[in-house]
Parts: structure tokens; C-alpha cells; sequence
């Protein structure tokens, strides 16, 4: 199966109704994008699976969906206030910004690690080695300084009086302050984990690249609260059950890999990211991080509350350990996009196939009467009966071949054909996207076939 392009993929999500550009009818607004009707029930069914997988089949994990705006002391205590930057130099002649750290990495092939150097030492390493604009080819940088990432907004109503709030940056300080909370009023014992699934906004300064990287995107994220001894076997084990969960998703082994982390936070005892071959090369597609004690001493530092834990069985007052597992929803979804994309040679014919697991395709059967003229009125009330029990869609328009490879490209795994065997016997064929074959079942038993076939 031949790799997709990141231009083709994109040019194919909105043809067919999965993501436009942010504000198109505005001429867009930079690396912002709207899921379409298709898109959004593709992107719901990859969350829906993130949660079954990690919160419904977890007795010990509690969901939480915490406000996007905060105190704004909690990202003092998270550090963000302070550090949560790029280091940014402009281009004085077409006037692009980029980020330093990307120009270094970029031009020595990812062997200088740049993240482990200060602004001045970027700098020189850029003048010594003659890093051009990749924009314009032009050498005259501006000085680097630090771009902040979070994005601020005010509250307040009296002009002049206003506070400075910010959008959240990532979804888990919303679990780590919820601590207290949700183990007393789950009487959760340790170890548990806190869930949730939310937007982030951050300033980025090189956004791009579709879905991979945009100001505004969805968190899965996961704080698993431990002891510390028993913290490396959850790190671990997050490690393992990450991969599981997006390989049933469908992305395949041979695209996927742990990148362990050398360079650690102070805090850190170890970090890995699981890494996919996108259209764009192996990046991160999500992360797990032993955050160690650090996020609860510093919300207990800064709210004076204490953030501890107290053992029922032998009283003993501590702190947690944190293992969190994170992935962004829109990142994910656009690795399987990619990964389920095929443009599949035929005998005499080809055709353009999204392979989406049964359980995230957008929709699980799409109806077609065979004749819309003697068929029509059937196949509606077969769509009132099929959609009771998950996402359908209805197409009476073309030939059937063509009204299945309508279905093929957006995904649709089962395509019922309506004809006069349904009106005398009350049974329909099935069409597999896959195998392209057909089965005939009555309508009771078509709607438990696919059912079963859409778990996960
Ligand atoms: N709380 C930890 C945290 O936020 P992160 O590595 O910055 O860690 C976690 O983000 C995941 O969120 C990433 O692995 C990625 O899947 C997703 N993500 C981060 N920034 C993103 C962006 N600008 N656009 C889309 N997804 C993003």
C-alpha cells in the first residue's frame, strides 16, 4: 500500500466532507480547521474508544471534564507562566517568524539537540554555520527571544481592572487539581487515575501541517496516581497499553515506535513518546511521562492546600507518584486517515478506500434502494430502523457501483442494498467494504451483525 501525501490527504478530508479550513468563506484563519459531518463522527468515535479503553474499562480511572479557564495561579505553580516559550527569530527580509530550535534541528538533520542549548548558543551555532531563511534564502535574523505559548484573554468588566486569564494549554492540570476532590468523593484508594478529554490552545509558532500541529486541538489525557515504588510498573505498563490501544485502532506496527527520552525535566524519572510515520516523517503521536511528585507539591505549594494522600492501612500521609499518558484526539485522528487511506487497483477499474476500523468509521451502513422508484420508501424505513442503533447513511442517487464507491472513500465498512427481495422476504444484501462481498441476512439479523462487527 503506497504511502499518502500530507496534500492529497487534505485535499481528500474536504472533498468529502471531513475538515475544512477554519473561516474558509473568510479566506481561512491560519491553522484553525472545522471537522464536517463526516469528520466529527470519525473524531467522536476515536474519543468515544479512548475512553472505553481507558475510563469505562478501568474500575480504578474517574473522568472529569474540568473548565478551560482557571485560576491563573495554576500555571504559575504548572511553571508556564514562567517557561512555556520558544525561542522565535524573525526574517527581516520576508518577515516569517520560525523557531531556532526547528532551524538548527532541520539543518543538521536532527544530530544537534537544540531544545539543550540557550538562546545565545543558538544564535552563534546559526551565524557559524550560515543558517539561511528556508522562506526567502535570505541571512539577516533578528536577535531570538522567547515567544509565549499560552494564549491570554482578560475578566473582568471595569476597564482598567481586568485580570489576566489564560486558555488552557494542556487538559491535565484540570486532573491534577481535582485531586482531592475526585478521591474523596470516590473514596478512590491508590492507585487511581484521573481522565479527561478537552480542548487546548497554544500559540504555536510554527504550526502546520494539517492536523498534526494547529493552535486549538483536543487532549486525551491521563494522570495515573501511584506509590512510588509501584510507579515504574505503571509507567511501563502505560507504555504497553498505549501501543495496544492504537494498534486495535488499526495503525500498524511497522509505523510505530517508542522514542525514549534522554534529556529529562529535574522532576522527571522518565519519558517516553510513542512516534508514527506520518506523511511528514516520524513524529510524536503521543506521550507518557513519570511526572514524579512534581505537579501536586507545587498546586499544594501554591494553593496551601495539602495534596496528599493518606494510606487507610497505615495512616501514612504522602504525595503521590504521576504517571501520565497523553495523546491528542486530532493528531490521532489524522494518523488514521492517513494509515487507512488505500487507492486500490481493481481488475478494470481503481478505487480510493479508507480501511477505518468498523468501531471509528464515520458511518457503520450507508442504505441504497436498488431502484429508487419501487425501493425508496423500504430503504426510508429501513434508515429509521438501522439508525436507532448506530450512525447511517442514506444515497439513492448514481448506479449502485458508484453509490459504493461513495461509501468506500469516506469509509462506510457495510452498504444494505434495498430490492424486491427486501419488500417480499424482508431480507437485504451486505456489502463488505473490504472484501467487496455480499451476504444476505434478514433486517433483524443485519443489525446485529453489524453491531457486532462495530465493537471494540
Ligand atoms: N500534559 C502533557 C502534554 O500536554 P504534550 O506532549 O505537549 O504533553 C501531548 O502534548 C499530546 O497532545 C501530543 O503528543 C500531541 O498528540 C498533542 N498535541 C500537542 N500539541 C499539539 C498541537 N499543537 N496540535 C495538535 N496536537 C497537539
Amino acid at each position: 500500500m503506497k504511502d499518502i501525501s500530507m496534500e492529497k490527504i487534505v485535499n481528500l478530508c474536504k472533498q468529502y466532507g471531513f475538515v475544512f479550513p477554519g473561516s474558509e468563506i473568510y479566506d481561512g484563519f491560519a491553522n484553525t480547521w472545522d471537522f464536517g459531518p463526516v469528520g466529527v463522527e470519525l473524531k467522536n468515535n476515536i474519543k468515544r474508544a479512548w475512553w472505553k479503553r481507558f475510563v469505562q474499562e478501568d474500575m480504578n480511572t474517574y473522568g472529569v471534564d474540568a473548565a478551560i479557564l482557571m485560576n491563573p495561579r495554576v500555571w504559575e505553580a504548572s511553571g508556564h507562566v514562567a517557561s512555556f516559550s520558544d525561542p522565535k527569530m524573525d526574517c527581516k527580509k520576508c518577515k516569517q517568524r520560525f523557531r531556532a530550535d526547528n532551524l538548527i534541528e532541520e539543518h543538521s538533520n536532527g544530530k544537534v539537540a537544540a531544545e539543550a542549548m540557550s538562546n545565545e548558543q543558538m544564535q552563534d551555532y546559526i551565524n557559524d554555520n550560515h543558517i539561511v531563511c528556508p522562506n526567502c534564502g535570505g541571512f539577516d535574523w533578528s536577535e531570538i527571544k522567547q515567544f509565549k505559548l499560552m494564549f491570554e484573554t482578560s475578566r473582568g468588566t471595569v476597564e482598567g481592572n481586568k485580570d489576566a486569564v489564560y486558555l488552557r494549554p494542556e487538559t491535565c492540570q484540570g486532573e491534577y487539581v481535582n485531586f482531592l476532590n475526585v478521591q474523596r468523593t470516590m473514596r478512590a484508594k491508590l492507585p487511581f487515575a484521573i481522565a479527561q478529554i478537552g480542548k487546548s490552545f497554544r500559540n504555536e509558532i510554527t504550526p502546520g501541517n494539517f492536523l498534526f500541529r494547529t493552535i486549538e486541538f483536543e487532549q486525551m489525557e491521563l494522570q495515573k496516581f501511584c506509590k512510588e515504588q509501584d510507579s515504574m510498573v505503571f509507567y511501563e505498563d502505560y507504555k504497553k497499553r498505549a501501543l495496544e490501544f492504537i494498534e486495535d485502532l488499526g495503525l500498524s506496527s511497522d509505523k510505530l515506535r517508542y522514542h525514549d527520552h534522554d534529556k529529562l525535566a529535574h522532576y522527571a524519572k522518565a519519558a517516553c513518546d510513542i512516534q508514527y510515520k506520518f506523511p511528514i516523517g516520524w513524529e510524536e503521536l503521543n506521550g507518557i511521562h513519570h511526572r514524579g511528585t512534581w505537579d501536586l507539591s507545587r498546586h499544594g505549594e501554591f494553593s496551601g492546600k495539602k495534596m496528599e494522600y493518606q494510606d487507610p492501612e497505615t495512616n501514612e500521609k504522602y504525595i503521590p507518584n504521576v504517571i501520565e499518558y497523553s495523546i491528542g484526539a486530532d493528531r490521532l485522528t489524522l494518523a488514521i486517515l492517513c494509515e487507512a487511506y488505500e487507492e486500490e487497483q481493481l481488475e478494470n477499474d481503481t478505487r480510493e478506500v479508507m480501511h477505518f476500523h468498523p468501531a471509528v468509521a464515520p458511518y457503520k451502513a450507508a442504505i441504497l434502494p436498488l431502484v429508487k422508484k419501487y425501493h425508496k420508501d423500504k430503504a426510508e424505513e429501513v434508515y429509521q430502523m438501522f439508525s436507532k442503533s448506530f450512525m447511517t447513511t442514506y444515497d439513492e442517487t448514481g448506479s449502485i457501483g458508484k453509490r459504493y464507491r461513495r461509501q468506500d472513500v469516506i469509509g462506510t465498512p457495510y452498504c444494505i442494498t434495498i430490492d424486491d427481495e427486501t419488500l417480499n422476504n424482508g431480507t437485504v444484501t451486505i456489502r463488505d467494504r473490504d472484501t467487496m462481498k455480499q451476504i444476505t441476512l434478514s433486517l433483524n439479523d443485519a443489525i446485529n451483525y453489524i453491531k457486532e462487527k462495530i465493537e471494540f
